[in-house]
């Protein structure tokens, strides 16, 4: 899956992977260095947010670079964002080092179609598709399953973004027990992305996560409902029943927001549009129609809905917070892919479905 490029000692590959909305949340780690969670967690893949990753190594100790360099949508990374890709691109350069293969420093270049740092889970795309590209690149042949692990190292909501439509991510408890897989299920799903505010958010999900599990009176209780929220949405989607995936996926998000607010100090990622949002949703769906809000670490709003309802249901939203949230723009998006892999050549293989 990896080429070398024609006169260079650089071998490079590109990878595609799309946004994920938890459903049922992760919110707090078991183990920081290898991303164990402390809660299993369910979410969406969907279609027209993504982001596209080309890797491209260098031989070790070859002419090339002489660090790592990475590009986001056209501008040079520094400081911690790009640590973090350094310290990623460390674990792949190992694993090649093991394989026989060693790889030296990659030039990376990343396009994302989703607000960065938006509690849009650009992260979850990112280092899905980072994985991915790095991984092809550096000749690893890794399965779906070790690149979910491989993405949870670099931001643990990538594991699921390895999987198209839904994807359970079992919090396992070491590093090979820890992965996402697909749930099959026939349920059409749709996810209306309420853009409230597309800047960069206060406090980081890492962060925020810490304070939460370290602090939040509220924090232990959660974990344990939350394993019966993942039993209740598993039921409801082999069941085919939204509309009870909708409740228990709206209460898990709202229970994961009231342990961050009674940290200390407090971690409040909802501003009163969101709130307005939210009860817009509550609105609607009183009025008959399938929408349920769900958060994660921004202001945004995304809203759970089927696939044949989501335009009247985003026709509906926007009918009634336009002019009331300022700026307010929505996105309609239906289950997307999985991670897809091309060559520099530019064939595309489907790694998963
Ligand atoms: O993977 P991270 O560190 O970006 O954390 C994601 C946390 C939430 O988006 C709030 C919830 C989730 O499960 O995606």
């Amino acid at each position: 899956m990896s080429e070398p490029l024609p006169g260079s000692d650089v071998v490079a590959a590109t990878a595609v992977a799309h946004v994920n909305i938890a459903l049922i949340k992760y919110w707090g780690k078991a183990e920081e260095n290898l991303i164990l969670p402390r809660t299993s967690s369910l979410s969406l893949t969907l279609d027209d947010l993504y982001t596209t990753t080309t890797v491209a190594f260098t031989a070790p100790g070859g002419t090339g670079a002489s660090k790592d360099t990475v590009m986001l949508d056209g501008a040079a990374l520094s400081g911690s964002p790009l640590n973090r890709i350094h310290d990623f691109l460390d674990l792949v350069r190992g694993r090649a080092a093991q394989a026989g293969s060693p790889v030296g420093f990659a030039r990376v270049e990343t396009f994302n179609t989703v607000p960065t740092a938006a509690g849009l889970a650009s992260s979850a795309s990112g280092f899905a598709a980072l994985a991915g590209a790095a991984s092809a690149a550096a000749g690893l042949d890794l399965s779906p399953r070790e690149l979910s692990r491989l993405a949870r190292r670099g931001s643990g909501s990538a594991s699921r973004s390895i999987f198209g439509g839904l994807a359970v991510w079992h919090a396992g408890h070491d590093d090979e027990s820890s992965f996402a897989e697909p749930v099959p299920g026939d349920l059409d799903l749709a996810i209306i992305v309420l853009v409230i505010d597309a800047g960069p958010k206060a406090v980081s999900s890492r962060e925020a996560m810490r304070r939460t599990v370290a602090t939040s009176p509220d924090y232990n209780a959660w974990v344990e409902r939350s394993a019966d929220d993942l039993r209740e949405a598993l039921s409801a989607i082999a069941a085919g029943n939204i509309a009870r995936l909708g409740a228990v996926s709206e209460s898990n998000a709202w229970g994961m927001h009231a342990a961050m607010r009674s940290a200390m100090p407090p971690v409040n990622y909802l501003t009163a549009n969101s709130i307005t949002a939210v009860d817009a949703v509550r609105e609607i769906r009183e009025a008959g129609a399938p929408a349920w809000a769900t958060m994660d670490a921004g202001p945004n709003v995304k809203v759970l809905t089927s696939a044949t309802a989501a335009d009247e249901v985003e026709a509906s939203l926007r009918g009634r917070l336009t002019g009331v949230i300022p700026g307010l723009r929505t996105i309609v998006a239906r289950s997307g892919p999985g991670l897809e892999v091309r060559s520099v050549a530019g064939a595309i293989a489907p790694m998963t479905r």
